[in-house]
């Protein structure tokens, strides 16, 4: 159809809903077409459900990623003054409760040698967002202009933005429909969401956080597989050496889950990383060094791996993350005054077990959809969010718990949120007599 000149995006349309294979120079059309508004809403959501039942082919995946890639800017080290060589990388999580990983792990990678420009979402349905949860930092600009991002990651080593209108503008407009077509939940669409917008970061390679279980965003372990597959593969030939870790969202990651409540526990990891969650430092270690070792940083895995720990044992973390947010217009004594600047919310309870016995499994999806009724996440993407909400003390399946001992600490604005969250945080946490088996955070690692 490329070559009869005109482009008639219903011919586009019928091509795909017939079981019929596009052209990389249509898909090239549609995707301008979206980007400058002259293909229709309805036809964007026509293709997305064709889309979502008939899938794609390898080569129609790869053609609309990097179209919507190119439909904004994409950023050129070169201009900055990086070597065509320097290790830029990043990672990117499929989202879940309490995954505050971004945050201890951009500053452990630059720590490390590696430059990480990271652009992270906010938090949608159950799961939490990056970008909500710096926010809670008093003056932390999201949004600087992509002169400064460059800047903050040269000198600084990370930098962590919001999405912005200049890159990857078709995937915008292309998500905003099929979240209200019910188009969202098909691997090449999500594949080709999640690499436009990390790719137009110009970077070197990128490790994948793919999580699977009652938390995470795929609602079956089978289709996270399939997703990650995907990524890596569309990535790899999109010359992005790629790798992607399926990790456990069965519970929610760490002791909190909301935004200031997440920066509290992202600076005591930091500055007191042998009393953190041994889950969260797994994965987060885990994921450092695939990103130091896959961008060249570092010479392999293992190696990468001890640097990364002794950076962060060291305080050399701490230290890069407390630039950043000095860079973005937070305060520059972040750690010494936490308390007058992260404000949570004034009502505080516990979630008691009520019984003896052990943590055996959680529903973490209803613990973050409780986190969102006590105004700590958004079902709207428009909403705005309370960051002084949200839970702490968070129990850990295995642990064992005594019948007047909490499950979690609730924080809420008003005495009828705070009996809201206790009923459904309860509700979500199963207890049993004996322990269960324990399973590892980090279930595969996928491109190796
Ligand atoms: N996250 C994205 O960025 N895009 C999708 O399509 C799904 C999740």
């Amino acid at each position: 159809m490329s070559d009869a000149g005109v482009f008639l995006p219903q011919e586009m349309i019928r091509t795909k809903r017939d079981g019929g294979t596009i052209e990389a120079a249509d898909i090239q059309k549609f995707v301008a077409g979206i980007t400058d508004g002259s293909v229709t809403d309805g036809q964007v959501a026509a293709l997305a459900m064709t889309i979502f039942f008939n899938g794609m082919t390898p080569d129609e995946g790869a053609a609309l990623t990097l179209a919507m890639r190119d439909s904004g800017d994409v950023i050129d080290w070169s201009k900055y003054g990086f070597a065509a060589d320097a290790p830029i990388v990043d990672k990117h999580s499929t989202g879940g409760v309490g995954d505050k990983v971004s945050l201890m792990l951009a500053p452990i990678v630059a720590a490390c040698g590696g430059f990480v420009p990271m652009i992270s979402g906010r938090g949608l349905g159950h799961t939490g967002g990056t970008l909500d949860k710096l926010e809670s930092i008093p003056g932390y600009d999201p949004y600087p202009s992509i002169d400064r991002f460059a800047e903050i990651v040269k000198t600084v080593g990370c930098s962590i933005i919001g999405q912005t209108g200049d890159l990857a503008p078709a995937d915008k407009r292309f998500y905003g429909i099929r979240d209200v077509t019910a188009t969202v939940e098909s691997i090449p669409l999500i594949t080709a969401s999640i690499l436009s917008k990390k790719l137009s970061a110009g970077l070197r390679a990128l490790v994948m956080d793919v999580k699977f279980g009652s938390g995470a965003f795929m609602d079956s372990d089978k289709k996270a597989e399939e997703l990650a597959r995907n990524i890596v593969r569309v990535a790899n030939a999109a010359d992005v050496p790629t790798t992607a870790l399926l990790t456990d969202m069965n519970q929610v990651l760490g002791r909190t889950a909301g935004n200031a409540v997440e920066i509290f526990e992202t600076i005591d990891f930091l500055l007191e990383p042998r009393q953190a969650d041994k889950r969260l430092m797994t994965v987060t270690l885990d994921l450092a060094a695939h990103m130091l070792a896959l961008s060249g940083a570092q010479p392999n895995f293992d190696v990468a791996r001890d640097k990364a720990a002794v950076a962060l044992m060291k305080g050399k973390a701490a230290e890069v993350f407390a630039k950043m947010v000095a860079a973005q217009g937070g305060p520059a004594d972040l750690y010494e005054k936490k308390h007058d600047y992260l404000k949570l919310a004034p009502v505080v309870k516990p979630v008691l077990a009520g019984k003896a016995g052990f943590i055996s499994g959680m529903d973490t999806r209803a613990i973050g959809m409780a986190v969102v009724a006590l105004g700590g996440g958004r079902t709207d993407p428009s909403a705005k969010v309370d960051h002084g909400v949200g839970l702490t003390e968070v129990c850990q399946v295995g642990d064992r718990v005594e019948a007047d001992e909490p499950l979690a600490m609730v924080y809420a604005r008003d005495d009828a949120a705070a009996e809201a969250a206790i009923k459904s945080v309860r509700a979500a946490i199963d207890l049993k007599p004996v322990a269960p088996e324990s399973k590892p955070i980090v279930a595969l690692t996928i491109g190796e």
